[in-house]
């Protein structure tokens, strides 16, 4: 099944039952990493406090407010708050003393200049939490943090505290955004990466739930920080690849969409990650395979794959303006109606958006077009980048109304019941550019709309 129209209970847990014995837990950072994972584990009945620094975050949280959008999340939320096994702080000394383990889930943003990871918070943690630690504590990593971070981390703990026990894993998430308490309930494999023994064991009590139900892979700590940079990149360079099938179908006469099916039966390749699209974005692929390019380039390795998918996807995403752009050569004061700004479908994330990137492009290459947007639920965080740039609406077909041209820039499963012969009805123009493959290329046709779409003409 291809990934853009799953349909998932977030929530569904399978055979997956509590944790025998409850562990304390805390955890620094409450972005898409932190909360999920702290919701996923106050669930398995363990003892959950979050921490940030933001104070109007923690109040909203503790009002039982979530502060993201992930499918499934504020009914865990709201459950485990009641319940009291989730609460939060701004006060990381109310949180590290009683811990077993204290999970790092900080931002690892990428730095301006270098595009390596900046891992100032990673540090500020660190250097917070070593006095406070009394007994045996495993100190996690979440967070993306380049090879070697875990050696750092432990060193100024040990300087800061030189009495503490501890020990500094890697346990890097992979939970995709929109799916993320879906992908903490069904994980492909949990990575844990230590360099001793009893932080194997403190880890795989945390996830005792899984045990027999999923793989665990226990690695040397800096192994288990490649795995999550490795792992990304090379989904990311699946993606790429795609997109550049696709360019090659469109000239070849083949569909994109055949040919990644034919490929992706074989198990060796795996259909997942192969739909060819505008680029990817987010919070992770392009900073994680700017990051390893870094490393990269650091060590002296040669990762040319990670440094052509880096540019090709920046290109790409010109390109696809380029397309957009075509479809209204000829018309003065351009109306176009975009669906879509969130990086991907189901999240409302807009950092590294494919569709914001397309749209600013859009609005440099012809200042006299005009942008309509539709997202289901992206409008907020998209508005905080493109100001009064664009005009935000209510509805697709709002968004549709008197524009020359309709272009798809997200795979929100809403768009695939795009009602065609009420939009043509509403349109200035016949034109449709679906960069998400999303709608029926044989309707749209049919129905007398020049349609572009990817990897087949
Ligand atoms: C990713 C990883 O999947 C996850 O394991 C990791 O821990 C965090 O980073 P996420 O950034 O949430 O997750 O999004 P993902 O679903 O991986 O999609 C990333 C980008 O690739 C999106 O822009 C998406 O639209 C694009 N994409 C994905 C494609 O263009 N084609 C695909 O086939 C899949």
């Amino acid at each position: 099944m291809l990934c853009k129209i799953e349909k998932i209970d977030p929530c569904e847990r399978g055979c997956l039952f509590k944790n025998e014995e409850i562990m304390k837990i805390a955890i620094i950072g409450t972005g898409y990493v932190g909360l999920p994972t702290g919701v996923g584990l106050a669930e398995f009945d363990n003892q959950v406090i979050c921490v940030d620094k933001e104070r109007s975050k923690i109040e909203q949280l503790k009002q039982g407010k979530v502060t993201l959008f992930e499918e499934g999340l504020e009914e865990l939320f709201l459950k485990n708050l009641k319940e009291g096994r989730l609460s939060f702080t701004t006060n990381i000394k109310e949180a590290i003393p009683k811990a077993d383990v204290v999970l790092i889930a900080v931002g690892t943003p990428p730095n301006p200049k270098t595009k390596e990871a900046d891992l100032k918070y990673i540090y500020a943690a660190a250097e917070e939490i070593a006095p406070l630690l009394s007994d045996f504590t495993v100190v996690a990593t979440k967070s993306t943090v380049p090879v070697g971070t875990g050696d750092k981390i432990e060193a100024l703990i040990k300087q800061k505290n030189p009495k503490a026990d501890v020990e500094v894993i890697s346990l890097p998430e992979f939970l995709r955004e929109g799916f993320a308490i879906y992908d903490f309930f069904h994980p492909d494999r949990i990575v844990i990466g230590a360099n001793a023994q009893r932080g194997f064991d403190r880890i795989k009590k945390m996830y005792a739930p899984f045990e027999g139900k999923t793989n665990f892979l226990c690695v040397s700590r800096r192994s288990s920080e490649t795995i999550k940079y490795a792992s990304n990149a090379f989904l990311a360079m699946k993606i790429h690849y795609a997109n550049e099938l696709a360019d090659f179908c469109e000239k070849a006469g083949a569909i994109v969409s055949e040919v990644t099916q034919g490929m992706g039966l074989d198990t060796r390749i795996g259909s997942r990650f192969l739909n060819a699209g505008p680029g990817y974005g987010g919070s992770c692929f392009p900073k994680d395979t700017n990051a390893m390019a870094y490393m990269g380039r650091q060590y002296g390795a040669d990762l040319s794959l990670v440094a052509a998918t880096i540019k090709g996807n920046a290109l790409r995403k010109k390109k696809m303006a380029e397309r957009i752009l075509a479809q209204v050569e000829e018309v003065k004061n351009p109306k176009v109606a975009v669906l879509g700004l969130a990086f991907k479908g189901g999240t409302d994330d807009c950092r590294e958006s494919p569709a914001i990137d397309i749209i600013q492009n859009l609005l440099e290459l012809r200042p006299d077009i005009q942008i309509k947007a539709y997202d289901p639920k992206a409008t907020e965080q998209a508005r905080k980048i493109l100001g009064d740039k664009i005009i935000y609406e209510t509805d697709m077909y709002k968004a549709a109304e008197g524009a020359d041209v309709l272009a798809v820039l997200t795979e929100w499963v809403d768009f695939k019941s795009l009602d065609l012969e009420k939009t043509l009805s509403l349109m200035e123009g016949k034109k449709i550019v679906d960069l998400r493959n999303m709608l029926s290329f044989e309707k749209a046709t049919q129905l007398g709309f020049k349609y572009s779409s990817i990897g087949r003409v």
